[in-house]
């Protein structure tokens, strides 16, 4: 009898528990079944977007990313740069579409994790401190910018390790690739020549014109940033989560276990 109400006790908190971590109106799926994945990750997106800490899931409606240095010349000859960004903030991730996902089979480190998806408005905010020289005149700005990259269309190709932790495994990341392609980028610098506002118009509208050049030349800091962004999100699931916990049992392994 005390046996048993142990039993039904700990049976109890083991549920619970689990329950806790997983949340019930999440779906779980079979593993390799793209279709349902898809849907799982565009359910917690739609529910979750101020994230899910037990499983590791930070907020995605309002994302904290580190500095980034886009252009950082030596500070010699006629003409050199500095811009940095700092204090930004990414908002729309919360209105991601998960349109495919591959490899998150039985055993994901033979091949490549893959996850595409498309966001309507990747907006991000901060303010930028910029130092440079074109022949004779320096220039010294600091202000708020806002960038918009519109129609944002993104592969994430990762590999990943196992690693084992009472007896489950967890995944670790030692490689994640992105791609990007956009439809338009919209950046604004407020205040970038702060004695004259009809200039800093006429930057912008020049950099707002010829944002395709702008982008080939910013693409790999941008990858860099929009990589670390992706990293940090996955990486926190797959190490509070384990990896087996996320999916449906195997049905196959369950028929030769019993
Ligand atoms: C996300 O989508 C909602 C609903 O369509 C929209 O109101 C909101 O502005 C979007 N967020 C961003 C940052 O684009
Ligand atoms: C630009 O700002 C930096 C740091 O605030 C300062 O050291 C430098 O003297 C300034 N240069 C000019 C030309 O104003
Ligand atoms: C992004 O993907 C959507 C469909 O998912 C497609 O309609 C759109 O043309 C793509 N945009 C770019 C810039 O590739």
């Amino acid at each position: 009898m005390r046996d048993i109400l142990i039993l039904a006790w700990s049976a109890q908190f083991f549920t619970i528990s689990l329950a806790q971590l997983w949340p019930k109106e999440i779906k779980k799926c079979h593993y390799g079944d793209t279709e349902c994945l898809v849907n799982t990750a565009n359910a917690i997106i739609r529910k979750f977007p101020r994230g899910i800490p037990a499983i590791g899931l930070k907020p995605i409606d309002v994302v904290d990313i580190k500095d980034s240095k886009y252009w950082n010349d030596e500070k010699i000859g006629a003409f050199w740069l500095i811009f940095d960004l700092y204090q930004q903030v990414n908002y729309g991730f919360e209105n991601t579409t998960i349109t495919n996902i591959k490899g998150f089979d039985k055993n994901p480190t033979l091949s490549y994790m893959e996850i595409h998806g498309h966001i309507p408005n990747v907006i991000h905010k901060g303010r930028y401190m910029s130092q440079g020289r074109t022949w004779l005149v320096e220039m010294n700005s600091t202000g708020e910018y806002q960038s918009d990259f519109q129609s944002f269309n993104f592969t994430l190709k990762m590999k990943v390790f196992m690693e084992y932790r009472n007896h489950k495994r967890y995944l670790k990341m030692y490689e994640l690739v992105p791609r990007v392609a956009l439809n338009r980028w919209i950046f604004w610098l407020d205040n970038f020549f702060p004695d004259n506002s009809d200039l800093t118009w006429a930057i912008n509208h020049v950099f707002n014109s010829n944002w395709i050049e702008f982008w080939n030349e910013l693409e790999p800091v941008n990858l860099k940033i929009f990589a670390g962004i992706f990293r940090d999100l996955i990486a926190d699931i797959f190490n509070n989560i384990a990896y087996d916990d996320m999916f449906l049992p195997d049905e196959t392994e369950t028929e030769v276990n019993v």
